[in-house]
């Protein structure tokens, strides 16, 4: 009934998620507000783990992409569960290592890493530095020489492939910011300046073929042309690496016309092809790491927020305006994301209006969604939007002023706030 199994109706007719009553939630901390559950998030966990133990003989690890959601509480549940985490900014970095998330088992990516964050990730020790271009090589070589270091790093490569999805958040195709092409050689030249560089040590290759990928196909093929080019490499230097990053991009259900593959599918299907590569190529099967930031995070999140003005325009549409929008979740205003939403203490009653629901921002894009099917919405009504935990407190921002919400984790039927709500004080202490 719901797109998120943790939501369900209670006795009284009330949205739950984790058992919980939606309503009371937003008594209690008050709306805008963003749910997690931490059950499904370790739930979440254990299958992308199990997928790698079944299918992939334990000789794997899943990182989780914390661009999806951070903050200090989501690395120590990552760290408890075991998983690695792949982080893009200073901010990330130094966010999981403050929560004491082990510096070997992070990966650092980025497509123009400063000279700050190089420093740090080689003065932390950080497990893998998943180098983007030639600049940031040679300037890694010469931070590590300097700190008289030597340091682990995979190369990022474009492996050129069409993943289906919308232009903004493909990233694996040759026009792309991102990496080293494989086509124009590009690639294969970095490999062989990693090899010859002192304190650089060339352990693998990496690549992110897209998001919110609901195929197989494409995982596959990235495998396939990935393992041909360790084997490029092997030829071309000497050097097996012996580590194969594919990445993270599994597609989840926002809607109902979403229609992913259980997770196990994908390791399942790309196991099959490593072993065939490596046979083919007569290569011993790299160490597998997968970096799943949506699919962990988004179906386990709800956000709640009050319904304010309701205005309808005859022929045209019905605005329900709720008392966030594109600060707390921007998704609709940049992709143009489709997602479920709910009117919490009518959630066992069929929808029967179609409207637009939109924010509190100046700004006319500024919409959750648009002739999205709902319960009659009123002024004062809780609304629940489903499914946004990951890409919405991550993206949220200040704009207008407006102060980020609260982040309240559930578990076992209990809530607590991981994130306080942002407050008019610390909107105003950088300013002179
Ligand atoms: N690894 C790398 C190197 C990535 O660039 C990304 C996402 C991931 C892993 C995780 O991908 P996921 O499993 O979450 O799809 N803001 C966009 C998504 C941007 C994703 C960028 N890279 C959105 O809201 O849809």
């Amino acid at each position: 009934m719901f797109i998120s199994k943790n939501l369900a109706v209670n006795e009284k007719g009330h949205l739950t998620i984790g058992g919980i009553d939606t309503l009371d939630l937003a008594k209690k901390y008050g709306t805008p507000l963003y749910v997690m559950d931490e059950d499904l998030i370790r739930e979440n966990c254990e299958k992308f783990k199990k997928s790698i133990d079944d299918y992939y003989e334990k000789n794997g690890l899943v990182c989780y992409a914390s661009k999806a959601f951070s903050c200090k509480e989501i690395y120590r549940i990552m760290k408890d569960e075991g998983l690695g985490v792949d982080v893009v900014s200073l901010g990330e970095m130094y966010t999981a290592v403050s929560a004491g998330f082990a510096s070997e088992k992070i990966y650092l990516h980025g497509n123009n890493k400063t000279i700050e964050e190089l420093k740090f990730a080689v003065e932390h020790k950080i497990g893998r530095i998943v180098v983007d271009n030639l600049n940031e090589l040679e300037l890694l070589n010469c931070i590590a020489k300097d700190m008289r270091s030597k340091v682990d790093v995979l190369i990022r490569v474009k492996p050129g492939i069409d993943a289906h999805t919308h232009d903004f958040i493909r990233t694996g195709q040759i026009d792309s910011k991102f990496g080293f092409a494989i086509e124009t050689g590009e690639a294969l030249s970095a490999a062989k300046l990693a090899v010859e560089l002192d304190n650089i040590n060339l352990v693998g290759a990496h690549c992110h073929i897209g998001s919110q990928i609901l195929d197989v196909d494409p995982f596959v093929l990235a495998a396939d042309v990935m393992i041909k080019f360790i084997s490029d490499v092997k030829d071309a230097t000497g050097i097996e690496m012996c580590e194969l990053n594919l990445g993270g991009g599994f597609g989840i259900k926002y809607v109902d016309k979403d229609d992913p593959v259980d997770y196990e599918e994908y390791m399942k299907a790309v196991s099959i092809m490593i072993q065939k590569k490596c046979d083919q190529y007569n290569l011993n099967r790299p160490f597998i790491v997968i970096e799943p930031g949506r699919s962990l995070i988004a179906p386990t999140g709800i956000t709640l927020y009050t319904v304010g003005a309701r205005k309808e325009i005859p022929n045209i549409r019905t605005y329900v305006s709720v008392d966030g929008g594109m600060t707390d979740n921007p998704r609709y205003a940049l992709y143009k994301s489709e997602y479920d939403a709910i009117v919490a203490s009518k959630a066992s009653e069929e929808k029967n209006e179609i409207v637009t629901i939109a924010g509190k921002c100046c700004e006319s894009g500024d919409l959750i969604g648009e002739n999205m099917l709902l319960q009659h919405a009123e002024t004062g009504d809780i609304l629940a939007v489903c499914a946004t935990g990951a890409y919405n407190y991550s993206m949220a921002s200040n704009y207008n002023r407006n102060l980020k919400p609260a982040v309240v984790m559930i578990k076992d039927g209990k809530s607590r706030v991981i994130v306080n709500r942002e407050t008019l004080e610390d909107l105003v202490k950088n300013d002179i």
